[in-house]
């Protein structure tokens, strides 16, 4: 069975005093399940002090994006090898980095490789904009997100693999969720699906049936048991609720129940 997977992404948001206060909460709430991962995407300035606050057995930590060198005169950047003592996994090709800093499906497979490379799970988001939906192009652009983010990737890697199925559309500013569209679960069923067939396709079934796939999208409390429920789901990349205690929490408790549903 492959395990649940729940990630919280903060963004760019919480200072070190802000991100060690919401963990002390989030730890004071949430008990381990021994088929869940819980992962959190601080900012890269706070994961060394998390990294030593965290409870181990109830989160793992990820980073938010890495350069694809791993080393090297970038001013700015963070590579993984710098990374791989602080965190399990890396997100990679996030929409914003996609759309706001100007990442092309090539940086992307190169970022892909240097985490496998440095011994990290990449969570590889892929999603189409707004105008790519309406114009009915969903699967071209997951199958050309998916084709050419991975194409330095292995079949072996290829089984640890998670990919977050985040529709451009549907992300967050993280504070107001009911302005804009949300995804149906249909829709999303039909994107993992597709996803699905894709990984299939490039790496075989066995990959495929390893592999892990996430939604993402204005995902909240009462939105989460309407996508758990989508067959060949693993799990949710929670942005803007991760960032409240309360809410994180009863996401993770819907995933909790989710695994009791499946086995009943
Ligand atoms: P959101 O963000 O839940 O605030 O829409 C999701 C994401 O961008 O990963």
């Amino acid at each position: 069975m492959r395990k649940k997977l729940i990630v919280g992404n903060w963004k760019m948001h919480l200072n070190t005093s802000q991100a060690s206060l919401l963990i002390h909460r989030l730890q004071e709430r949430i008990e381990s399940h021994r088929d869940v991962e819980i992962v959190l995407a601080p900012s890269a300035l706070v994961l060394q002090p998390l990294s030593l606050q965290i409870d181990r057995k109830k989160f793992k930590l990820a980073a938010q994006n890495c350069h694809w060198q791993d080393e090297g005169a970038f001013t700015g950047e963070i590579s993984a090898t710098m990374l791989h003592d602080l965190v399990h996994y890396i997100i990679v090709g996030h929409s914003e980095r996609r759309h706001i800093f100007g990442e092309r499906d090539e940086d992307i497979a190169k970022k892909m490789a240097s985490v496998v490379r440095n011994g990290m799970t990449p969570i590889l988001c892929i999603g189409e904009t707004a105008g790519e939906k309406k114009e009915g192009e969903t699967k071209r652009v997951l199958h050309d997100q998916l084709t050419v983010g991975l194409k330095d990737i292995t079949s072996e890697d290829a089984k640890s693999l998670v990919i977050a199925y985040e529709p451009v559309w549907a992300i967050s500013n993280g504070q107001d969720y009911h302005k804009h569209e949300v995804a149906k679960p249909h829709d999303v069923e039909l994107a993992v699906k597709n996803i699905r067939h894709n990984i299939d396709q490039i790496f075989g079934r066995q990959a495929e049936q390893a592999a892990r796939v996430l939604y993402g999208g204005s995902t909240q409390p009462d939105t989460t048991g309407g996508y758990l429920a989508i067959d060949g789901l693993d799990g949710l990349l929670v942005g803007g609720a991760s960032l409240n205690y309360d809410q994180f929490a009863q996401m993770v408790t819907k995933v909790y129940e989710s695994i009791r549903q499946d086995g009943a």
